[in-house]
């Protein structure tokens, strides 16, 4: 199975299991599809399912809904607000009953007034099988956990790039609708924005988001994409032959790799004193200690965060003890190629690894 027939094949069972009845799913009518899709946009499911049924009952067929007064359409909608909607849809309404009939093909329902690419779909897909792929905020969110998407979905690239994916990942056309229906509930019921049922998700094993403990950071949007610095300050503590390192744990960045002795800061003003201030803190750190700044302002770009590196050597001849408990090792300068280090760190460690080594330093 390729990876995309498993994707849709798991949403399908998933919805089979857990769709919600709804009105408007057990029809392929593209006028009460167009209704239903209409209100939705402007309400959720449990509201939106009492002004589907009164709006139906009193507007059943598109000719009955274009034969209308418009005052009426406006009071049957009025609860719903945003009354333009109202307007379009009688307007389309009438556009439908002069044409003869329901446009049956994806452009010509987009031409319809009021309805966007997502309504488009929908009624394509939902009323006459046809492959487009529905894109809503649901959709968003499924997709960009389990892909691990990071480009933002309010960009241009963001939204070409879900598109062109969600088209991709369409099953066979007998099983479109189903499909679409599945991955919206999927979103509206499983995947949900906070707290999402990970723990009961039959995608959680191969979702990228949840694998990475990253789920709530998904969709990444450009406008709450506030990137912050993060001033990572670090202090090559080393004799002659050895080297302090510590291995990165935690739920941070860099689990698992190595870094020379680390003070972080969330700015850098008179980040030179503070450090000192700091390391007098940290250990017995002797004014007569060598101090050679190897690199300043390094900077590591990640998605929420910008990461400035200062590299700080310090050259001891006797090891400094610390005064917390800090779980680093002295490792042989001939102990470094073998250690796995993040890349920013790695090419200042490469000064260190032995056989790169020119000179003795001390
Ligand atoms: N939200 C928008 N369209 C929907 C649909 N057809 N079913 C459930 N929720 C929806």
């Amino acid at each position: 199975m390729t990876d995309t027939t498993f994707f849709s094949k798991i949403l399908c069972n998933w919805y089979e299991s857990h769709k919600r009845d709804l009105p408007w799913r057990n029809t392929n009518d593209p006028y009460l599809i167009w209704i239903s899709e209409i209100i939705l946009q402007q309400t959720r499911v449990n509201q939106g399912y009492t002004y589907y049924i009164r709006f139906i009952n009193r507007f059943p067929d598109v000719k009955t809904l274009a034969l209308a007064d418009i005052d009426e359409v406006m009071k049957y909608w009025e609860v719903l607000g945003y009354y333009s909607r109202a307007r379009k849809l009688h307007s389309s309404a009438q556009q439908i009953c002069s044409l003869g009939k329901f446009p049956s093909d994806y452009h010509s329902i987009k031409q319809l007034k009021g309805v966007g690419e997502y309504t488009a779909a929908a009624i394509a897909s939902f009323a006459f099988g046809l492959k487009h792929a529905v894109v809503d905020g649901n959709v968003y969110r499924v997709l960009s956990r389990y892909f691990g998407i990071d480009i933002p979905i309010d960009t241009a690239e963001g939204k070409n790039y879900y598109y062109f994916l969600a088209n991709d990942l369409l099953p066979e056309r007998e099983s479109v609708a189903i499909y679409n229906q599945a991955i919206m509930d999927f979103g509206a019921l499983q995947c949900v924005p906070k707290s999402p049922h990970c723990n009961a998700c039959p995608l959680s094993d191969s979702c990228l988001a949840f694998n990475q403990s990253s789920i709530e950071n998904y969709p990444i949007k450009i406008k709450k994409l506030e990137i912050k610095n993060r001033y990572l300050n670090y202090f090559i503590l080393r004799t002659n032959d050895e080297i302090w390192l510590h291995r990165r744990e935690g739920k941070d960045i860099w689990q698992g790799l190595y870094e020379p002795f680390l003070i972080e800061t969330t700015d850098d003003k008179d980040l030179f004193s503070r450090l000192e201030h700091e390391l007098a803190h940290l250990f017995h750190f002797q004014a007569s200690m060598q101090q050679n700044v190897i690199a300043m302002n390094i900077r590591h770009q990640l998605t929420h965060r910008s990461l400035v590196c200062n590299f700080i050597e310090i050259i001891t001849k006797q090891k400094p003890t610390f005064k917390e408990g800090h779980n680093g090792k002295w490792y042989a300068l001939c102990e470094i190629e073998d250690l796995a280090f993040p890349k920013v760190i790695q090419k200042v460690m490469n000064l260190y690894s032995d056989n790169k080594r020119k000179k003795k330093i001390l």
